[in-house]
C-alpha cells in the first residue's frame, strides 16, 4: 500500500477511538443530568465507533501492515446542554465525513482497488452518521428546556438497539 495512504489510515484508526472517547464522553455527561436514555444512545454510539477503528486495524492487518496505535487526544467534558452535545456531536461527524472522503481521494490518486471498495462502507455509514445527529438535534431545538418533551426523547433514545 501506498505510505500517504497507509498513513491516513493509520490516524484514522486514531479518530475512530477518539470518536468512541467524544461520545463516552457525553455519555458521562448524560449521566451527570439523569438523561439515561441519552446516556444509553452516546454509550450505543462510542461501540460503534470502536467497531468502525477495528474495522480499519483489520484491514491494514490483511494488508500485511504493522498497525501502530496513536495517543487519543482527551476529549472535551463539559457540555451547556443537550442541544450542545448534538451540534458538537454533528461538528464532529461532519469532520469525519471529511476525512473519509480523503482517504477515497487518496485511495482513487493510488488506484488502490481493494481499499477504493473498502472505503465506500464508511462513506454510506457516514451518511447515516450525520443523519442521525442531525435528527435528534432538530427535535432537541423544538423541545422547551426542562419540558417534559426531553423525557419523552430520553425515553425513546434508551431504545437504541
Ligand atoms: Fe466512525
Ligand atoms: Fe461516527
Amino acid at each position: 500500500m501506498d505510505k500517504q495512504l497507509e498513513k491516513l489510515y493509520q490516524d484514522q484508526i486514531k479518530n475512530e477511538w477518539y470518536s468512541a472517547y467524544l461520545y463516552l464522553s457525553m455519555a458521562a455527561y448524560f449521566e451527570s443530568i439523569n438523561l439515561e436514555g441519552f446516556a444509553h444512545w452516546m454509550y450505543k454510539q462510542a461501540g460503534e465507533e470502536q467497531e468502525h477503528g477495528k474495522k480499519m486495524f483489520q484491514f491494514l492487518i490483511d494488508r500485511g501492515i504493522k498497525v501502530v496505535l496513536q495517543a487519543i487526544p482527551q476529549p472535551p467534558a463539559d457540555f451547556a446542554s443537550a442541544v450542545e452535545v448534538f451540534e458538537k456531536s454533528l461538528e464532529h461527524e461532519q469532520k469525519v465525513t471529511a476525512l473519509i472522503n480523503g482517504i477515497a481521494d487518496m485511495a482513487d490518486k493510488c488506484n488502490d482497488r481493494p481499499s477504493k471498495v473498502f472505503i465506500q462502507w464508511f462513506i454510506t455509514e457516514q451518511v447515516e452518521e450525520e443523519k442521525n445527529a442531525s435528527r435528534i438535534l432538530d427535535l432537541l431545538k423544538k423541545i422547551p428546556a426542562n419540558s417534559a418533551g426531553i423525557f419523552q426523547l430520553d425515553h425513546q433514545l434508551s431504545k437504541r438497539e
